[in-house]
C-alpha cells in the first residue's frame, strides 16, 4: 500500500515539474511558490536528491540584495494568475512578488544534508546556499524586527502562507480599501469560490500591495509605514527552528561567525516566543503589533509554533489542544477551532486540515516528547490521502478534497511522512 502511494505522489510531482523548479498545481498557481518549494524538495530528496536540491538552489537564485527571498517567482508569463508581475511592478528581470513567506529552506537544508549521501558534493552546495539563507533570516529580524523583540512581523497576509486565516481579520480591519484598482480574480476559476478568500478580503490583499508598491518596496519602510502588521507565532516558529539548523549546518562547515550569529537569533526568536502564549486557550496565538493586543483566535498559527523546540510543558499542552480539537473534528488538524463561531469547513485557512501544516506540528510535537499525538496527526494526514487524493486541503470533518488538485506539496509530504515517519498506510 505505502509503495502505491508513494508511486503515485511521484507522479503529481513529477506532472509539476518544470525542470528547476515546481509548481504547487497546474493553472491555480502557474509559479514557483517559496515555501512550496522547500517542503517540495523534501519530497525529491526521497527519489531524486539532485533534483531537490536544484528547486532550493532556484528559489534561492532570486534572492533580493536586500536579503528578502520572494514569496513568487514568475518564471514564465501566465495570465491565469492574478496579481501577477505587472500589478507587483518589482522591477526584477525575472519578475517576482515584493512580500516573503515562512522561512523552511533552512529546516529542509538540514534534511537535504543529511540524507546526501555524497557528504563532500553535499557541503560544496552548502556553502553556496548557506550564506544566502542566513541572510534571508538577518533580513527578516532586521526589517520585521527593527525594535529588537526577538520576534518579526509579517505585513500581508499572503507572507504568512495562511492566507485567509481569521488570525488576520482584526489586523485587516485597519486596511482602507478605497481607491483600489479595479481588477478581476482569477483564482475562482480554477478553483469553488466557496474555498477561496471571499472579494472584500481579496481588495485588502490588492490594496497592500499597492501600497507598498507606491513605497517603492523599500523595506527599511515597510514595517513602520503597514496598516497590518502581525506577530505569527507558527512563521516564528518556522523560522526560529531555521536559524537553528542554519546554525548546526554553519558547524558542520566549520563557519563559526554565521553559527554564533544564526544560534543567538534563535535563542532570542524562542525566548520571546513565550509572550505569545495564551492560557485561556492553552496553546500559542497572534499579536497584533500595529493594535498593540495579543488576540484570542483559535487558530493553526499557535499550533504550527510546535516546530521551534518549544518547552516541554508548552508541547505537552499543544498535544492536549490538539486532543481537543480532535473531539470536534474527523481529521486533524484543522486550521481553526470548529467550537468557534468563524469555522469554515472549506474555505482555505479558516477550518480545512493541510498536510504540511500536520507534517510540521508531528515533526516539533516528536521532538519535545509529544510522539503519541505526532503519530495520530500523521495517520489521520494519510487518511485523507488515501479517501481524497492529493487535494490542496481537505474539510476536517468529511474529509473531502477542497481547492486546487494534484497538489505538488501534498504529495511531497506524503512521501516524505511514509519514507521517514513510520506511520503504516
Ligand atoms: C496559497 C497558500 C500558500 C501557498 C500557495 C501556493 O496561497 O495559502 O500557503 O504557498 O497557495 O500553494
Amino acid at each position: 500500500m505505502s509503495q502505491a502511494l508513494i508511486d503515485q505522489a511521484r507522479k503529481v510531482m513529477e506532472n509539476n515539474d518544470r525542470g528547476t523548479y515546481t509548481v504547487p498545481t497546474h493553472g491555480l498557481y502557474p509559479f514557483q511558490w517559496n515555501w512550496d518549494s522547500a517542503l517540495s524538495a523534501l519530497g525529491f530528496s526521497h527519489f531524486n536528491m539532485e533534483r531537490a536540491w536544484v528547486e532550493v538552489e532556484t528559489l534561492m537564485a532570486h534572492q533580493w540584495v536586500d536579503g528578502m527571498v520572494p514569496h513568487i517567482i514568475f518564471h514564465e508569463p501566465d495570465d491565469g494568475y492574478f496579481p501577477g508581475p505587472d500589478v507587483w511592478q518589482t522591477g526584477r528581470v525575472v519578475p517576482t512578488t515584493g512580500i516573503t513567506q515562512p522561512a523552511v529552506v533552512g529546516f529542509a537544508l538540514r534534511k537535504l544534508y543529511d540524507r546526501a549521501e555524497d557528504k563532500a558534493a553535499a557541503r560544496v552546495r552548502l556553502a553556496k546556499l548557506l550564506p544566502k539563507v542566513h541572510a534571508w533570516h538577518q533580513w527578516f529580524y532586521r526589517n520585521r524586527d527593527p525594535n529588537g523583540t526577538g520576534l518579526v512581523a509579517i505585513i500581508h497576509p499572503w507572507e504568512s502562507g495562511r492566507d485567509n486565516s481569521v488570525d488576520w481579520d482584526e489586523g485587516l480591519d485597519a486596511v482602507p480599501i478605497e481607491g483600489v484598482a479595479p481588477f478581476t480574480r482569477r483564482d475562482t476559476t480554477h478553483a469553488n469560490p466557496d474555498h477561496r478568500p471571499s472579494d472584500e478580503q481579496y481588495k485588502c490583499y490588492i490594496w497592500l500591495v499597492e501600497y507598498f508598491r507606491g513605497l517603492g518596496w523599500d523595506n527599511a519602510k515597510l514595517h513602520d509605514a503597514s496598516p497590518f502588521c502581525l506577530v505569527d507565532p507558527g512563521f516564528n516558529g518556522i523560522l526560529i527552528r531555521s536559524c537553528d539548523q542554519v546554525a548546526d549546518l554553519a558547524e558542520i562547515l566549520c563557519d563559526t561567525s554565521i553559527a554564533s550569529e544564526a544560534r543567538e537569533m534563535a535563542a532570542n526568536g524562542r525566548a520571546a516566543l513565550e509572550s505569545l502564549w495564551n492560557p485561556a486557550l492553552g496553546q500559542y496565538t497572534c499579536y497584533n503589533r500595529a493594535a498593540g493586543r495579543l488576540q484570542d483566535t483559535p487558530t493553526i498559527g499557535g499550533l504550527l509554533a510546535a516546530i521551534a523546540d518549544v518547552p516541554h510543558g508548552r508541547a505537552d499542552a499543544l498535544a492536549r489542544r490538539i486532543a481537543l480539537l480532535g473531539e470536534r473534528c474527523g481529521y486533524l488538524v484543522p486550521s481553526h477551532d470548529p467550537a468557534d463561531g468563524a469555522f469554515d469547513s472549506l474555505r482555505y485557512w479558516r477550518g480545512p486540515t493541510w498536510l504540511i501544516v500536520n507534517y510540521l506540528i508531528a515533526e516539533g510535537l516528536s521532538r519535545s516528547g509529544q510522539r503519541e499525538m505526532a503519530q495520530r496527526i500523521l495517520a489521520d494526514s494519510l487518511k485523507l490521502i488515501q479517501k481524497s487524493g492529493f487535494a490542496e486541503y481537505y474539510d476536517p470533518m468529511s474529509g473531502e478534497p477542497c481547492g486546487g488538485s494534484s497538489f505538488t506539496w501534498t504529495a511531497a509530504m506524503v512521501i516524505e511522512i511514509l519514507k521517514t515517519k513510520r506511520v503504516p498506510a
